[in-house]
């Protein structure tokens, strides 16, 4: 009863299985999740919008992942637990890719770590591989640089395919064992993931890739508001959640909770 490595995800290709992956950012739903076997659990730096209310997630920190991180590992028996590095925790080069993921492997207990970019990434990875720490990098639209690109589709038009097959192709020449690809056109994906010998992990990117992801909050139903178009929402947690939170709330009001099977004598 060992965890999911990299190496499984590698076979899984070369076998043509498919695979799911969620995010978590606490022990408890990464304990379902983990139970319902799903075999890689991302701790996004989507936290900073699904679980400490920022905007985007820029503003996440080293401590936050760090922190999360740990909490999901001791959550988790089976899956393989990849830690996002947050924004500005790898951009200054390999070696603070390096410190950062260090820190999230020996203090939080991370599997893996995932960073954004292509080409541009390719000397961490390069590194971070060196030195013993599975890489899952991410391409096509990277939130991090939401101030930059914005949300837009990445890889539309016949310039950009080439770009993002460039960026797929130099994330495996550079070690990663994974690709995620973000909100690229489903034609675009298929051909990367048939280019790479790499499993890629799409959102919004069609059923052409290996793996899929998505934001378990989104996928539950807990995240408020309209989801973008590529989220298939499997429950509703927020309406479960919130039906729970008036019933008690009634009750309370109401006297009928506590009842006495509910008291101590
Ligand atoms: O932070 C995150 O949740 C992600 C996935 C959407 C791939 O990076
Ligand atoms: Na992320």
């Amino acid at each position: 009863n060992r965890r999911v490595t990299v190496r499984d995800l590698a076979r899984a290709k070369e076998r043509g299985e498919k695979w799911p992956m969620l995010t978590a950012y606490d022990a408890m739903t990464a304990s379902v999740f983990d139970e319902s076997g799903i075999p890689v659990l991302l701790v996004g730096d989507s936290m900073g919008n699904c679980h400490l209310g920022y905007e985007t997630t820029v503003p996440v920190t080293m401590d936050e992942i760090t922190m999360l991180t740990a909490a999901v590992v001791r959550g988790t028996k089976r899956s393989l637990v990849v830690a996002d590095l947050p924004f500005g925790s790898y951009q200054e080069g390999a070696v603070q890719a390096l410190r950062s993921s260090t820190r999230l492997v020996k203090e939080a207990g991370a599997g893996a770590v995932k960073l954004e970019g292509g080409e541009r990434s390719a000397d961490q990875i390069d590194l971070l591989v060196r030195s013993g720490i599975p890489v899952m990098a991410h391409i096509g639209l990277t939130p991090q640089s939401v101030h930059a690109m914005g949300y837009r589709v990445q890889g539309r038009g016949e310039e950009a395919a080439h770009q993002l097959l460039r960026d797929a192709k130099a994330v495996q020449d550079a070690g990663a064992f994974a690709v995620v690809l973000e909100l690229v056109p489903g034609e675009v994906a298929a051909e990367v993931t048939r280019s790479l010998h790499i499993p890629t992990v799409g959102i919004g990117a069609g059923a052409g890739c290996d793996a899929q992801v998505l934001v378990w909050t989104d996928m539950a139903g807990l995240t408020p508001g309209k989801l973008p178009r590529f989220v298939k929402q499997y429950a509703n947690l927020r309406a479960s959640l919130s039906e729970a939170a008036s019933a008690f709330a009634d009750e309370v009001v109401g006297g009928t909770f506590p009842a006495p099977e509910h008291t101590v004598n």
